[in-house]
């Protein structure tokens, strides 16, 4: 079928850096992942999207940061958009243009911001409304963690029991502002090494090959619970420790992969040890680093120690540049050529009816 309403959509999403890490899927068709995970919106970067669906096309043309989009990065995307057209019931090709205002190759979680921001803009530009939870349960398919990057603010993506999947997806939890002191010091390191292998590949070896694994499962519902309990009572103290003590597992699990899995350079370990020692000296934790699939670090901290720690962290040798960001907004619709439709429905279900999900837009 031909789409016979073509707009064109432009959809912006932020990426999102998890506090406790999603690391193994249970379900790799249905986007299951072995354990929850939670994580914080980060306000001031973006990947933004515009996608317009056209009978007139070919193929579909992929157009990422300026350049012709290629192999992989491509692959990935046509799979995505080919989900799009099923649920929209059609096959015409689309014209998909991207660009972050972030450097893309940094490793900032851009497959996150990307494709929660190509689930949004594809979808809308394909005629469907989708609740947000629907959009989030969609683009964990491009990638897991794209799924929290729909909502704002402190996001847990529940992994749910069933084999269904019906109890697996993301909601916020709380809104963007409701730890206004709380600030993310991102420290982008020089000479961060380009993945070698897909993340969604390289966590799978750890379930198959880590001797860890299996013992940071049993860890991480506590965890996670006093994570959130932190954040809700707004306690850095016991915040900042526990992301630590996360981190320090999920890397653990890599560097017993095998082959290991390591995404530090010397710089970004620097930065670790010099977090940990700015606690000791300071005799009470003053900041909490964690890290993803890659070399850049963030540090989370408050206002009052910022500026020394900065100061400090930024002069390590190897940091390239320092950005301060901080919980913000979720995914939105920024451009339509025409009204965007609104998700109707109390019981959530999409007029594809095809995504699972219930209505939620709190956290903005
Ligand atoms: O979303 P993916 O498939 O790129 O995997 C992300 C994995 C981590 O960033 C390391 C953890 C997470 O929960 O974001």
């Amino acid at each position: 079928m031909t789409l016979r309403s073509r707009p064109t959509v432009t959809y912006e999403a932020p990426p999102n850096i998890a506090l406790v890490k999603y690391w193994g899927v249970r379900d790799r068709a249905l986007g299951l992942p072995y354990n929850s995970s939670f994580s914080v919106t980060l306000n001031r970067l973006r990947s933004r999207t515009r996608v317009r669906f056209d009978p007139d096309l070919d193929d579909d043309r992929v157009i990422l940061n300026g350049a012709p989009a290629t192999a992989g990065p491509r692959d990935g995307i046509v799979r995505f958009l080919d989900r799009v057209r099923d649920l929209a019931g059609t096959e015409d090709r689309a014209e998909v243009r991207s660009a972050n205002n972030f450097p893309t190759a940094s490793g900032l979680a851009s497959s996150a911001s990307g494709f929660a921001a190509l689930a949004g803009a594809a979808t809308r530009a394909a005629g469907l409304s989708l609740t947000d939870r629907a959009l989030s349960s969609l683009a964990r398919f491009g990638s897991g963690s794209a799924c929290r990057s729909v909502f704002g603010g402190f996001v847990e993506w529940r992994a749910g029991h069933r084999s269904d999947g019906r109890d697996c997806y993301a909601r916020p939890v709380y809104a963007p502002d409701h730890w206004p002191e709380l600030v993310d010091l991102v420290l982008l390191v020089r000479k961060a090494p380009v993945k070698e292998v897909r993340s969604a590949d390289a966590m799978q070896s750890s379930v198959r090959t880590s001797g860890c694994f299996a013992e940071r499962q049993r860890e991480v519902p506590r965890r996670l619970r006093r994570i959130r309990a932190a954040i809700g009572a707004r306690r850095a103290d016991r915040l900042f420790p526990a992301i630590m003590e996360e981190c320090d597992s999920f890397r653990e699990v890599c560097e017993t992969t095998r082959p290991a899995l390591d995404y530090l350079t010397a710089t970004s370990r620097a930065i670790l040890d010099e977090v940990r020692n700015g606690n000791r000296r300071a005799g009470t934790p003053i900041a909490g680093y964690t890290h993803d699939a890659g070399a850049h670090v963030h540090v989370f901290t408050l206002p009052r120690p910022l500026a020394p720690l900065r100061a400090r962290l930024g002069a390590l040798d190897g940091v390239e540049r320092t950005l301060v960001v901080r919980p913000g907004p979720g995914g939105r619709t920024v451009a339509s050529s025409r009204p965007v439709p609104q998700a109707t429905g109390r019981d959530g279900r999409t007029r594809a009816g095809a995504v699972p999900g219930r209505s939620s837009r709190s956290g903005r």
